[in-house]
């Protein structure tokens, strides 16, 4: 069949840059095809990215705002329907929104966050003493060791997830970024997820703890309290954000170091910060890549095009990254480059929630990684590292190393 826009997306995210350039090449908001036919316009301009991710007039709620959707148009074959019927902050809407956000965003700001530091310095120090305990030249993926435990650790406790639900419950949260999977598979994970997290919570209405679930639960009583959906909707995405990108960043960060010994030397040698290089992995390698959706509330002119009232929006920010008007030889990887600036974390009233957090993660583990294991190789060569098969998230499938 005939594709109707110029860039058909790749479900299996195999060269999500080369993809960029190819949609950037259409305009910094230009036309694309998602997998099961579905058009959308895909943002790759930081100007333009920067204007529709603080205009009002674009909402991130599908059952108000997606025409098309709303229409029936958009069954459960769309392999991203998870993404879609997920009720929490990140498809409402106004007042919704807000409501939503709030207990979230308290719990998460810079001061709160900064009192994590030592327990995130605990579980760095845990998981590196459990490295360490392998046999000397035994390859390890640090991406699931390492770059994914420490913030499945910090956020399922933050949430008082017991320990031997957290495998099953972190899984729903991965599969729902897959996009190579049938929709029939996606919609069974998503059911089954659902139903985990219901049992979880009420769990934690019998038996209340001293953790960020037991306080959203307490809000039920209040006036504009979350009912119990949507405590559940609001421990999907707590607890597949607080892991999923914060391991690519930490994954992507390791991988750039242990591919170019150059850059790896700056930092060791404390010419660039680990600071620059969390920047740095975050505008070249934007850890989601291609998420979340926003709707036209109105027909809207931004970055020289009109969307039209109902359209489905996304933020490319893997190719806002690299926008070739934003930044100098956008893709090279370069940790003294001055014009580090991203919106990875989004900007304007949905800006991340656990920015901080994730900013923490990073500074705590990549230092401790590379002081306690100093002599850290890539234990295969670069050009074998493969994407992790997904486009709406931009990571590695796995980041084989030697630690000693
Ligand atoms: C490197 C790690 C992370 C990156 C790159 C990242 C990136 C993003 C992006 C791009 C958005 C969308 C903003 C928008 O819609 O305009 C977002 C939203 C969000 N993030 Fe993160 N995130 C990260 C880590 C985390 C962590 C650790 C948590 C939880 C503790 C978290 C919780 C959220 C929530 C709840 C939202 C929805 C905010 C809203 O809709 O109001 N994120 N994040």
């Amino acid at each position: 069949m005939e594709p109707r826009c110029p860039v058909v997306i790749d479900p299996n995210g195999h060269d999500i840059h080369a993809e960029g350039s190819r949609i950037h090449a259409n305009g910094p908001i230009s036309r694309i095809e998602l997998p099961g036919g579905v058009l959308a316009w895909s943002v790759t301009g930081h100007d333009a990215a920067s204007a529709v991710l603080t205009d009002r007039r674009f909402s991130k709620d599908p059952r108000k705002h997606w025409d098309d959707f709303l229409a029936g148009k958009v069954g459960e074959d769309f392999p991203l329907i998870g993404w879609v019927l997920m009720e929490n902050l990140t498809t409402a809407y106004g007042t919704d929104h807000s409501r939503l956000r709030k207990p979230c965003a308290n719990a998460f700001t810079p001061r709160r966050v900064e009192a994590m530091r030592p327990r995130v310095e605990q579980h760095t120090a845990a998981l590196l003493d459990e490295l360490a305990a392998g046999a000397p030249g035994e390859v390890v993926d640090i991406k699931s060791r390492f770059a994914h435990t420490l913030p499945s650790r910090v956020i399922c406790e933050l949430f008082g997830v017991p320990e031997e639900d957290r495998l099953e419950m972190l899984r729903g949260g991965e599969v729902n970024s897959d996009t190579t999977i049938s929709p029939e598979e996606s919609a069974a994970n998503f059911a089954r997820w659902h139903q985990q997290m219901l049992d979880f919570v009420e769990a934690k209405r019998r038996a209340p703890g001293t953790d960020l679930t037991s306080d959203l639960i307490a809000t039920m009583d209040q006036p504009d309290g979350l009912s119990p959906d949507e405590i559940v909707g609001t421990l999907h995405i707590m607890l597949a954000t607080g892991t999923e990108p914060v391991k690519n960043l930490i994954g992507n960060a390791v991988a750039a170091l242990l591919t170019r010994p150059d850059q790896r030397k700056l930092v060791e040698d404390g010419s660039a910060s680990w600071d620059d290089l969390i920047d740095e992995t975050l505008r070249a390698e934007a850890p989601v890549a291609h998420l979340p959706f926003r709707f036209a509330v109105e027909d809207v002119t931004v970055g020289g095009v009109t969307i039209a009232k109902g359209d489905p929006v996304l933020i490319n920010f893997a190719a806002v990254g690299r926008d070739p008007g934003a930044h100098e030889g956008p893709a090279e990887f370069d940790v003294t480059r001055p014009d580090k600036d991203n919106l990875s974390f989004g900007a304007g009233i949905y800006r991340c929630i656990g920015q901080s957090l994730a900013r923490l993660e990073a500074q705590v583990a990549l230092p401790a990684l590379f002081e306690r294991f100093p002599g850290i190789t890539l234990a295969v060569d670069a050009e074998d590292l493969r994407p992790q098969g997904t486009f709406i998230m931009n990571g590695l499938d796995t980041v084989p190393v030697r630690l000693q």
